[in-house]
Formats: C-alpha cells, sequence, structure tokens
C-alpha cells in the first residue's frame, strides 16, 4: 500500500531511487567498519551494504591499485585485447577456487546478474557443443535469488520481485529448498534425512524435463530470500551426485557466499562439492569497483570446441574493475580474512558475532537466528511456538532496520521468507575486519531496535 503522506515528505530526485518514499541519508566517506553521511553521522556496516564489503572500507592500497590502472590503461575492448591484469588475476583466481579449477578460465563481468546470465548461457553452449542440443533448461529453487536481469529471475524463486516480470520470462522447474526452521519434511531426526527428500525433488524434475535439463543453479547457503539459511547435511552432495549422474551442470550461485564471506575460499568447500561452474561478485572487489566473475572448470572451456563464447559485454573485463578485483583478492590473503570469518575457529571476528547474535534469540520476536561465518540471519516472528510471521503490511524487517538507522547501525531488511510474501528477516554480513568491541556495540543497538520495532 502506498502512503501518500510519506511520498509527500521525501525530496523528488532526479535519481529513479529504489523507493520514492523514503527519506535517504546522502554517503560521502567510508572507513574500515563505517560509513558517514553528509551530515557527518556515523552508521556501522553491519551488513556489509548488501554482503558485498569483506575487506572494510576506505583502504588506501585498493584505490591506489585502482588509480595505478587508470593511469596506465582505463580501457580496451576484448574483441581487440587481452590485458596484463585480467591474465595475471584469472590465474590468481583460479588458484584460490581450488584444484577443482585447475586448467578451468574465468570470464569477467560487472556483478551479479550478469554472471548469472553468463553462466546459464555457458552452460548451454557447452551442451550444445557436446552434442547434447536437447539440453537448454536452467532447473533451480524456490525461495532463491539469482539476480535482477530477466535470465537471472528467471531462475529465481523471489516471488516479490518477480511477480510483474513473469509474462517476460521463460520459466523451468523450481524445485523446494532446505529450510529446516520451516521444513515440508520431517526433522525430527536432526535433519538427516530431509536433505535426501529435497535432493530427490531434484532428480523428478530432471527427469521430467525429459533430457532438456542443461544445469542445475543453486546458493550454497541460501542468501537474501531466506536469510543465510544453511543446507542440512547430506543434501549438497546428493545433489551433486544426481546433477553428474544426469549430465546436468552444477552452477554454485556465491555471488553473496564466495570469497571468504562463510570462512572458506567459496561456501560450497564446507560440503567438499565439485561445481562445474562457481559465480563470484560482491565480495569479489568488496564493492570497490562493479565486478562479476563465472568461474568455469576444465571440462567446460575444453568443451567448447568451436573455439568462442558466443556472448559479451561491452564492459566485461574491465581493466579498473580488475586492478581493483585482484588488489581485494591481495588484500583479504594477506590479512586473513577468509580465516577471520570462519565462524569454526576460536577468537575470530565471525565466532565473535555468532556468540553475540546468539543472544538475541532471548527476544520474544526472534524466532531464529542463523547462518555461517560472516553471513547471519535474524528470523523475526509474531509468536515464537507457532512460528507464525507477522503481518506483511506491518514490514517489522523493514521497521527494524529503521530503528537500527537512527542508532547509526546498517542492517539488511527482507520479506518474504515463508512463502514469497510473509516472513521477516534481516541480513548481517559485517566486514571482516570488525572488532569484537563493534559486535557488541552492534548487537546492543540491534536488541534494542527489534524492541522498539513493534511500537
Ligand atoms: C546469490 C546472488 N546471486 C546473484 C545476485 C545478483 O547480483 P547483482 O545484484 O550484483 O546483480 C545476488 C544479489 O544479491 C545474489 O545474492
Amino acid at each position: 500500500m502506498s502512503d501518500p503522506s510519506a511520498a509527500q515528505n521525501s525530496v523528488r530526485s532526479s535519481v529513479l531511487r529504489r523507493s520514492f518514499r523514503k527519506t535517504f541519508p546522502s554517503a560521502v566517506r567510508g572507513e574500515a567498519v563505517y560509513v558517514w553521511d553528509t551530515e557527518g553521522k556515523r552508521y556501522l556496516d553491519f551488513s556489509g551494504s548488501a554482503a558485498v564489503n569483506l575487506i572494510g572500507h576506505g583502504v588506501p592500497e585498493i584505490t591506489a591499485a585502482m588509480t595505478e590502472q587508470a593511469v596506465q590503461l582505463e580501457f580496451v575492448h576484448t574483441s581487440h585485447f587481452t590485458t596484463p591484469v585480467a591474465e595475471g588475476y584469472a590465474r590468481e583466481l583460479l588458484d584460490f577456487a581450488g584444484e577443482n579449477f585447475r586448467g578451468g578460465a574465468v570470464y569477467f563481468t560487472c556483478g551479479g546478474s550478469e554472471s548469472v546470465e553468463t553462466a546459464l548461457k555457458l552452460a548451454r553452449q557447452y551442451q550444445v557443443e557436446i552434442g547434447q542440443t536437447k539440453r537448454y533448461q536452467i532447473l533451480s529453487r524456490s525461495q532463491s535469488y539469482h539476480g535482477s536481469t530477466l535470465g537471472a529471475l528467471a531462475v529465481s524463486g523471489n516471488k516479490r520481485r518477480r511477480e510483474i516480470y513473469l509474462p517476460m520470462v521463460r520459466e523451468f522447474a523450481h524445485i523446494g529448498i532446505p529450510y529446516c526452521y520451516r521444513c515440508n519434511y520431517d526433522c525430527t531426526d536432526g535433519c538427516r534425512n530431509c536433505g535426501q527428500e529435497y535432493a530427490a525433488e531434484l532428480e523428478r524434475a530432471i527427469e521430467s524435463a525429459n533430457g532438456e535439463a542443461a544445469g542445475f543453479i543453486f546458493e550454497p547457503v541460501s542468501g537474501a530470500t531466506l536469510g543465510a539459511v544453511v543446507p542440512p547435511p547430506g543434501y549438497l552432495q546428493k545433489v551433486a551426485e544426481v546433477c553428474r549422474r544426469h549430465g546436468v551442470l552444477l552452477i554454485a550461485d556465491e555471488v553473496m557466499t564466495g570469497m571468504g564471506r562463510t570462512g572458506r575460499n567459496f561456501a560450497v568447500e564446507h560440503w567438499d562439492i565439485a561445481p562445474d561452474i562457481v559465480i563470484a561478485a560482491k565480495g569479489l572487489s568488496s564493492g570497490y569497483a562493479p565486478l562479476g566473475a563465472v568461474i568455469a572448470t576444465k571440462k567446460i572451456i575444453d568443451g567448447l570446441a568451436s573455439g568462442s563464447f558466443l556472448h559479451g559485454f561491452t564492459y566485461n573485463a574491465h581493466p579498473i574493475s580488475l586492478a581493483t578485483g585482484r588488489a581485494v583478492l591481495h588484500r583479504l590473503q594477506q590479512q586473513k580474512l577468509v580465516q577471520a570469518a570462519d565462524s569454526g575457529r576460536e577468537r575470530t571476528a565471525a565466532a565473535k558475532l555468532q556468540r553475540a547474535l546468539s543472544t538475541l534469540f532471548d527476544l520474544e520476536t526472534v524466532g531464529e537466528v542463523r547462518g555461517i561465518g560472516l553471513l547471519r540471519g535474524v528470523e523475526f516472528v509474531s509468536d515464537k511456538h507457532s512460528k507464525r510471521p507477522f503481518a506483511p503490511e506491518l514490514n517489522f524487517a523493514g521497521r527494524v532496520t529503521t530503528a537500527a538507522l537512527q542508532r547509526g547501525l546498517l542492517v539488511y531488511p527482507i520479506q518474504g521468507c515463508v512463502d514469497g510474501v510473509s516472513g521477516d528477516h534481516l541480513l548481517i554480513a559485517p566486514p571482516a575486519v570488525i572488532t569484537e568491541d563493534q559486535i557488541d556495540w552492534a548487537v546492543d543497538q540491534l536488541k534494542n531496535s527489534i524492541e522498539e520495532a513493534p511500537e
């Protein structure tokens, strides 16, 4: 429902903003975990923008690398040239992605959605070139998020963001997604079995696709739509096995979870699975420049026997973005930030965050606190026992976020985790350089904001 009084209050902007009904502070500076606005107000970035920033704001080494590249060479088109920064960075990224990607190759884009589009087309072209011309469908999961462009939207399950565009997209099967707090199956055995049930849904969907399934795209840890939901034991291993057996490419969308966010270089390493394609963005550049990457195994690249990839963007492999990403990679390796994001290690920022956030569960309106590493979700309920969500119109997560913003704390609110419309949660994903004191302060502010929200 629109709120005309709010519309009158907001200043009309020449920027087509995300919302015309909301007034936004104007940001001017960032340093470590903090961002400042034009009024001089300081905000602690407890969500790393939107799970973007891992290395902290305002790192001079990154801006120096950007400047150096810009001074040397700002841009060339990939139909004319490759560049030293592209070649060097791609090699380093393949190493970072691990043994599974030895001999593979990286396609660079300007962000997550572009990378998802690229991965879908790469999967199709690979299948065609190995003689599997019938295969074109990309299977995915309900309640997932893979981006805003129409191809990415087609494989996403985020109801709110898709609904009005549905007549414009070509859809394939969406299977159920493990969400053990509200499981469709029986989780009384500690989730031993539900993962197998969800994986069986994939197998049935592949069989129903009648030999036309080209790939299956998934977020190893469900990011925006469900809010840091970690899969049950055995699920991803079974999914990988099903895909392999049916000749369906396994595409891990690690836009949110990759580049150290969960305490591994890529989240799939937690479950020891080997995707054919991994997609990265967000943490890849920590937000310092628009950047995404599609990392493909040797099998995929060898499969492109025609010798070209029928795809391209003017700005793919942009030298300044690549110099930025490369400097970010060096920074996170030098500062051991993947280790800092590992909640399984003692005395890390992630372990501290997990402990501190678990205290939110004492609040009446907090139904679950979940996640892994530095990717955490807080789900709100109006009744803890029945797990009944708040009415969507109340916009509970939005209210918490507004209260937190007033207190100088940035969190990322999302609605729809229950059924695509109802269900409120927050995503918490701070930079890995956050200190224990900063975590304590942030969680205190968040507690107060949650308590203030219903009023
Ligand atoms: C898992 C996942 N894939 C894709 C995207 C789209 O990325 P972008 O917003 O950079 O286009 C997102 C963004 O939140 C995401 O979380």
